[in-house]
């Protein structure tokens, strides 16, 4: 059933703007959704009506299919389920200190008071903001302040976790530690609606866009259908995720072909045909077809192969080094480096524990009895157990896909991966393998 439903929502401003004008929507428990449209198109307008904070002129908010109703007991109930994280944080931020703020929800909701320490106290844990605990909210950087009031809505337990515009103002960094949040927080079951601008985001992000303009709906689906459609971005003034932008280039020069790709790893695969058709830049000699030929590859290697019939057979590698390694082979259409494989083990999550109950010594061993060639981290308590035991980690955001990335450059990888994401991990690699693509091995540890 659909948690959240909408049936022709209409809302005008007191001066008359008609910000949402007949908006038909249908979200489903436990997805990720991502509104994106022009300023102005209505998506924050829409967000409060979401919640009840706006009542509309015409139309209904269905709430787990129950009709929104707007009495104050049916309000806190809502907000209750259906928690607003708001563009600006110093507009949600106003307690003299973090745990106060975090406190203000689950104090409103008539929590009692150990129940409180309790959720904030674990609230606090979980998004890696104990040390901040006393601190004033104004004395934060913008993306501690976002975090604090994420916490303050996370700690009410919701079940849709709204968020407009959450990356607005944050630097890179910032805003890919509160995506992973945002996924952590997708895997334990909430339900995620976020607005942006940024196109390439929702792409690799969301399991549904709904493209606003004027206060309507003018698109809705799978991004992958959405965003590889250029008439449909155009007309809404949104531009082409780089990636599909990339791989329209790709494709038009023959390197890549199939459907538009939205995360790099789609990309990749979409490249990996056995024919690749190319231009042989460097080499054009006769080989015979059983000669022995090495090939050397380095890291980051991007190899192209072009079969014209047995004869001249070109093999351009870039970051070569010298122009003496470019080597050439006829291998029939199959070139296949091999791939690394990629070890998963399971920390426990934050609150079966997490990293206090994890034999620290136990993944040292781990790293010294084998060699990795890269180290992941993913969910909180696992980058915190990787802390702990004084691992360097290469990647701590989108390790799924960095992680596979790496498996098909050849390179072996280790991922610490909290509680549940762990089997995550394997089943999107597996997903990856029954597709198709070429073989990643993939193991899991629980320890
Ligand atoms: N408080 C307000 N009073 C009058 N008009 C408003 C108000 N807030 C927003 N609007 C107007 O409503 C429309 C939708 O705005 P908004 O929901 O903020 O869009 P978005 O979040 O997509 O930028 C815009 O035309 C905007 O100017
Ligand atoms: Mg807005």
């Amino acid at each position: 059933m659909s948690i959240l439903k909408t049936h022709d929502l209409k809302y005008a401003y007191p001066d008359g703007t008609q910000a949402v004008d007949g908006i038909d929507i249908e979200i489903e428990t436990g997805k990720c959704i991502a509104f994106v449209g022009p300023n102005g198109s209505g998506k924050s307008t829409l967000f409060l009506l979401f919640n009840g904070t706006l009542a509309p002129q015409q139309g209904v908010v269905y709430v787990q299919g129950r009709p929104l109703r707007y009495d104050a007991k049916s309000l806190r109930e809502v907000r209750k389920r259906i928690g607003i994280v708001f563009q600006n944080s110093s507009d949600q931020l106003f307690a003299p200190t973090v745990y106060h703020d975090v406190a203000f929800g689950p104090v409103n909701l008539g929590f009692d008071e150990e129940k409180v320490n309790n959720c904030v106290t674990q609230t606090l844990e979980y998004l890696g903001l104990t040390e901040l605990r006393d601190k004033p909210p104004h004395h934060l950087s913008s993306g501690q302040k976002k975090k604090v009031a994420i916490a303050g809505v996370v700690a009410m337990e919701p079940e849709v976790i709204i968020l407009d515009e959450p990356l607005s103002n944050l630097d890179p960094s910032g805003a890919s530690e509160i995506m992973e949040l945002l996924n952590e927080l997708k895997h334990f079951g909430k339900t995620i609606i976020i607005s942006t601008h940024d196109v390439d985001l929702a792409a690799r992000w969301a399991d549904v866009v709904y493209v606003l303009n004027r206060g309507q709906v003018y698109n809705s689906g799978h991004p992958s259908r959405i965003f590889a459609d250029r008439a449909l971005m155009e007309n809404t003034n949104l531009k082409l995720p780089t990636i599909v932008e990339t791989f329209r280039e790709f494709e038009a020069r023959g390197i890549a072909e199939g459907h538009a790709p939205m995360t790099l790893l789609d990309l990749m695969d979409s490249m990996e045909s056995p024919y690749i058709g190319v231009r042989c830049a460097v080499a054009d000699c006769t080989i015979s077809k059983d000669q022995k030929v090495g090939l050397f590859m380095q890291e980051g290697t991007i190899v192209a192969v072009s079969d014209i019939q047995q004869r001249a057979v070109g093999i351009a590698m870039s970051d070569a080094g010298a122009g003496d390694e470019v080597l050439v082979e006829y291998v029939n259409g199959s070139l296949t480096p091999n791939t690394g494989r990629i070890h998963v083990v399971q920390i426990p999550r934050v609150i079966e524990g997490g990293s206090k109950n994890v034999d620290i010594e136990g993944i040292r061993a781990l790293l010294d009895g084998t060699s990795f060639d890269r180290v992941g981290a993913m969910g909180t308590s696992a980058k915190v157990t990787a802390k702990k035991a004084e691992i360097q980690t290469d990647f701590e955001v989108d390790v799924i896909q960095s992680a596979m990335l790496s498996a098909l450059r050849g390179l072996d990888c280790l991922v610490l991966a909290s509680g549940g994401m762990a089997e995550l991990v394997k089943q999107r690699v597996d997903e990856r393998n029954h597709n198709g693509c070429r073989h990643i091995e993939c193991t899991i540890e629980k320890i």
